[in-house]
């Protein structure tokens, strides 16, 4: 595991755009597994001006997202649909036809976490795995459990996320109870995972995920196995450690 140290959230943004540039450059077919989330837009700000600028190029690549909103589709302004095409996609020359993200709406929970496995699988797995981290050490959906779930799931989300997430909400009622999330067979199986923390908040979750026992209890523990993982953090989520 590689952990850098940056200043602040700006220098985090810019050293994750340059390691997914760098997998898009020297593999433009490659497979990028995205995340949502505040911690991923600076990093997704970064990738858009030097796609602006002509350095990127995203006409092969292919995406896998690692979550949705279970009931939430394209028409709701909080849905992870809307938030990646908003915050990258349309923003970047992507193909809409290599775009992946659980279908919030498709009620047939087993039916559409089978689908969104045989697709990565199809795909031939990720090449890089973009992760941010809930305060409780949730990644995707994960949330901690008694035990790692491998398979792509239906997730009914914790207190502790609908309070974290309802700032994106009307109202805390508004928050969607289930998700559909990529399971840790996935995330694990990605070539290199990339997670990225800014702020105090983050500073519990990464002194137990990466320096405490592994344990489904914190789920982004399970990556302290993981051959290929980097950590970009600023001062303040390394703060504890
Ligand atoms: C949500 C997402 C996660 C994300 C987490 C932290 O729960 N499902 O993928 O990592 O929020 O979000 P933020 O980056 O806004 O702190």
């Amino acid at each position: 595991m590689r952990i850098y140290k940056v200043k602040d959230y700006n220098e985090l943004s810019r050293k994750a755009a340059n390691i997914i540039s760098a997998q898009v450059i020297s593999k433009p077919d490659c497979v990028l597994g995205l995340a949502t989330g505040s911690s991923p837009i600076g990093t997704y700000k970064q990738l858009i001006e030097w796609y602006k600028k002509g350095d990127l190029d995203f006409k092969e690549t292919k995406s896998v997202n690692l979550d949705e909103y279970r009931g939430l589709g394209i028409e709701s302004d909080q849905s992870y649909v809307y938030f990646m095409n908003e915050n990258l996609f349309k923003h970047i020359n992507i193909d809409p036809k290599n775009i992946n993200i659980p279908n919030g709406k498709k009620e047939d929970a087993i039916e559409e976490c089978k689908r969104y496995d045989d697709l990565i699988d199809s795909l031939g797995g990720i090449d890089i795995q973009l992760l941010g981290i809930g305060r409780n050490g949730h990644i995707g959906f994960n949330e901690p459990d008694t035990s790692f779930i491998k398979e792509t799931h239906c997730v009914k989300l914790t207190e502790s996320t609908i309070e974290a997430n309802k700032r994106f909400f009307a109202s805390v009622d508004d928050v969607p109870r289930e998700a559909y999330t990529m399971g840790i067979g996935a995330i694990m199986k990605a070539k290199t995972v990339l997670l990225i923390a800014s702020g105090k908040d983050k500073a519990e979750a990464i002194k137990n995920s990466f320096f405490g026992p592994i344990t489904p209890n914190v789920p982004a523990s399970i990556l302290q196995l993981h051959p290929n993982v980097i950590v970009v953090a600023d001062e303040d989520a390394l703060s504890l450690v």
